[in-house]
């Protein structure tokens, strides 16, 4: 199933449902400010748990339409029973028809790019299957925000694994930053707008997404030999024990960037 380079496991799952309530703040913000009207027909291209699309059909009400596309058929299948909205199994790197040409007003995407090879032939098919007059919209991170202060051996840790497993992956932990570039270098054009968001936490709010994000990473990192297992299964308790030490410590989360463009009619 592709080279994702994150888990699939139910806890994974339900991993990403945390993390989208964390960025749903940012996210609702951009689709505000893309214009996102009742009515609308809307793609969420790697949908993952759904949390976007029951956000998505909130906004475009009983007239509008949502619908889901991952390459994970039963995360596609919990997202549509979630949000309601329809699902399409399809891997966003090579089903150019998956969706018909310009058939949504919405083509939305949140941290998809990132985990493909060729983030610009993405960008390419989704722009195709934006409607004339309809708005693309992405959003990914720059993860090599993520930091502590004072300086913290796990959150150090965190970012050695993280940046070297998506570097030997071949994928880049720049993405977000390079949104702009990327559409112009897709054909799209300068974006009408970006936002940037961003969380300061604290080690004791953060600790638990720290955990969680390295194990599920861990199969892939082990792989490439930037850990091995001892590392792995001590890592959990390393950080509960720093969080632990240093509760009130500050945590940079990665920046999530956000891109929109409306393609003329
Ligand atoms: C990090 S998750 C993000 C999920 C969701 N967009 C969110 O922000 O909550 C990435 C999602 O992209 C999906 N994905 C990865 N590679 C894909 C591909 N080539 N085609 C379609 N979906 C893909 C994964 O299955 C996963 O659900």
């Amino acid at each position: 199933m592709t080279t994702y380079v994150m888990g699939r496991t139910p806890e994974e799952y339900e991993r990403l449902r945390r993390q989208a309530a964390i960025w749903e703040p940012a996210t609702a913000r951009v689709l505000s400010r893309a214009g996102l009207e009742p009515g609308a027909r809307c793609l969420d291209v790697g949908c993952g748990p759904g949390e976007t699309m029951r956000l998505m059909a909130e906004r475009v009400g009983p007239t509008g339409r949502v619908v889901g596309l991952d390459v994970d058929v039963p995360l596609g299948a919990l997202a549509a029973e979630r949000s309601g909205g329809e699902f399409v199994a399809a891997d966003v790197t090579a089903d150019d028809d998956a969706v018909p040409a310009g058939g949504f007003d919405l083509v939305y995407g949140r941290l998809i790019l990132l985990h493909t090879p060729d983030p610009v032939a993405v960008l390419r098919r989704m722009w195709r299957w934006t409607a004339p007059g309809g708005v693309l919209v992405v959003q990914d991170y720059d993860m090599r925000t993520v930091d502590s202060y004072p300086p913290i051996d796990v959150v150090d840790e965190w970012r050695r694994v993280f940046l070297g497993t998506y570097a030997a992956a071949g994928r880049d932990v720049r993405l977000g930053s390079r949104l702009p570039t990327l559409f112009a270098e897709a054909g799209i054009g300068a974006p009408d707008g970006t936002d940037v968001a961003g969380i300061l936490g604290t080690m004791a709010d953060s600790a638990g997404m720290l955990a969680a994000t390295y194990r599920s990473i861990a199969p892939l990192a082990v792989a490439h030999g930037l850990i091995d297992e001892a590392q792995r299964d001590a890592y959990p308790a390393e950080v509960a024990a720093a969080a632990g030490q240093h509760p009130s410590a500050c945590a940079m989360w990665p920046l999530l960037i956000g891109a929109f463009k409306r393609k003329q009619r």
